[in-house]
């Protein structure tokens, strides 16, 4: 049973790797008889779960966010699978190119830079609250083209539509979720009216334009497809950013010197700390009866892959449990999925991170641990599985 109670991540605080590799090296597919739900923890199985989308389907029994049903399976692209899926992707595809994240750098490095000027003099700053939160949801508003004045209302909303569900008062989220959504629907309603009629250079105008074999999204569905974006790309981008000052201070605190003298290094500890702290699961749906991990699943049962498992497992990462920046193929990590829900939102949360860490490390000659931080104060649970409150930082300017 106590290994049960540990299922829950926040059980397991925030070091759960320990539990994860006793799971990967005894019980790598588990059955949590009491909830129904199977586990799995091995590379290849997790792989496996997330690209075989016909044994496991992602048609899961509710959405995080109160979407009415007649919009559900059409505006979230991850509670479909294909064939369905393919068309819903390439609609919200069109606002994610190449092109497209070329023309955003300039805006995102001013985003940036702003924060980082905000940091100037000051001795000890709050990682978190200074640029892991207000990075991303000041991004994707400015992207989306809502006024960026409005942040902290399009935070606070999406804050509360992405609670997670497994806390003790089911009934108050619920509710809480009903108001934020209305009030945000409400808020973003009259801004795509207002794009569909006067297009500018914004993921909003070009949802509202985007197009396959001549359908295109109605208005409600512009709204939802712009509350999922932001619901993927905000909490997930911030939890990244903090783990990452978290693991420059605390996995390997003479990467910054490093990183200083070889900024190329930058995009290698971005994906290692992907890799190395990143404890999120993916839940999927036996769509068939099926032992292809040797027991015999069940159509309908629920499965649990553990990402932040297969990224530590040894038989893809040797010495999986160091942290490395120089680690080949740390690239090959799950943080982002795999198969066809491969998060489309991986190559701009890449940039941010990116560019937040090299203007960053650039700007300050050295950093350091703030003295007496217990990160176990400072825990939360989250979409991405655990994320930090706070992480103070002192800047050697
Ligand atoms: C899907 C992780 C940032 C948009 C996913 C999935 C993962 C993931 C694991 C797969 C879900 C599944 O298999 O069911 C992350 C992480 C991020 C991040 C770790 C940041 C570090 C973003 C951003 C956006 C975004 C910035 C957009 C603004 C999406 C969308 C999907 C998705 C739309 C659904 C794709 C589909 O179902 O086809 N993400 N994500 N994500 N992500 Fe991200």
């Amino acid at each position: 049973l106590n290994e049960i109670m540990k299922l829950n991540t926040k059980e397991a605080g925030w070091e759960p790797y320990a539990w994860y590799k006793e799971m990967r090296d005894n019980n790598p597919v588990y059955f949590d008889a009491e909830q129904e739900v199977w586990n799995v923890f091995l590379y290849d199985h997790v792989k496996q779960v997330l690209f075989d989308h016909e044994l496991f389907s992602n048609k899961k029994q509710r959405s995080l966010i109160p979407i009415p049903d007649r919009l559900e399976s059409r505006s979230n692209v991850n509670l479909v699978d294909p064939p369905e899926h393919r068309k819903r992707r390439a609609l919200l595809s069109q606002a994610f190119t190449p092109r497209s994240l070329k023309e955003w750098e300039p805006r995102i490095q001013d985003i940036v830079d702003e924060l980082i000027a905000d940091m100037e003099g000051v001795p000890t700053v709050d990682i978190v609250q200074k640029l892991a939160i207000p990075l991303p949801v000041t991004v994707i508003a400015d992207l989306l083209g809502v006024p960026s004045k409005d942040r902290r209302l399009i935070k606070g909303w999406s804050d509360i539509l992405f609670l997670p569900y497994n806390t003790e008062d089911y009934a108050d989220i619920d509710m809480r979720k009903g108001i934020a959504m209305k009030a945000f629907v409400e808020y973003l309603y009259p801004i795509v009216l207002e794009k569909r009629q006067h297009p500018e250079d914004d993921i909003l105008s070009d949802l509202t334009k985007a197009e396959l074999d001549g359908e295109r999204l109605t208005d409600e569905e512009v709204v939802m497809s712009a509350i999922g974006l932001l619901g993927a790309g905000n909490e997930t981008t911030t939890t990244l950013l903090s783990n990452i000052f978290y693991s420059m201070l605390y996995d390997q605190p003479n990467v910054y010197q490093e990183l200083r003298s070889d900024l190329t290094l930058v995009p290698k500890l971005v994906e290692e700390v992907l890799r190395f702290r990143f404890p999120a699961s993916m839940d999927r749906r036996v769509a068939q009866d099926t032992n292809v991990f040797g027991p015999q699943m069940k159509e309908g049962q629920a499965i649990v892959a553990w990402i932040g498992a297969a990224n530590r497992d040894e038989s893809q990462f040797p010495n999986a449990e160091v942290f490395d920046i120089h680690r080949p193929g740390n690239q090959r990590h799950l943080a982002f999925g795999a198969g066809p829900h491969f998060c489309l939102g991986a190559p701009l949360a890449r940039m941010e991170a990116n560019m937040a860490i090299a203007s960053f490390v650039k700007r300050f000659a050295d950093m350091d641990q703030a003295k007496g931080f217990d990160v176990g104060k400072h825990i939360t649970e989250s979409i991405a599985g655990m994320s930090l409150t706070s992480l103070p930082v002192v800047l050697k300017h």
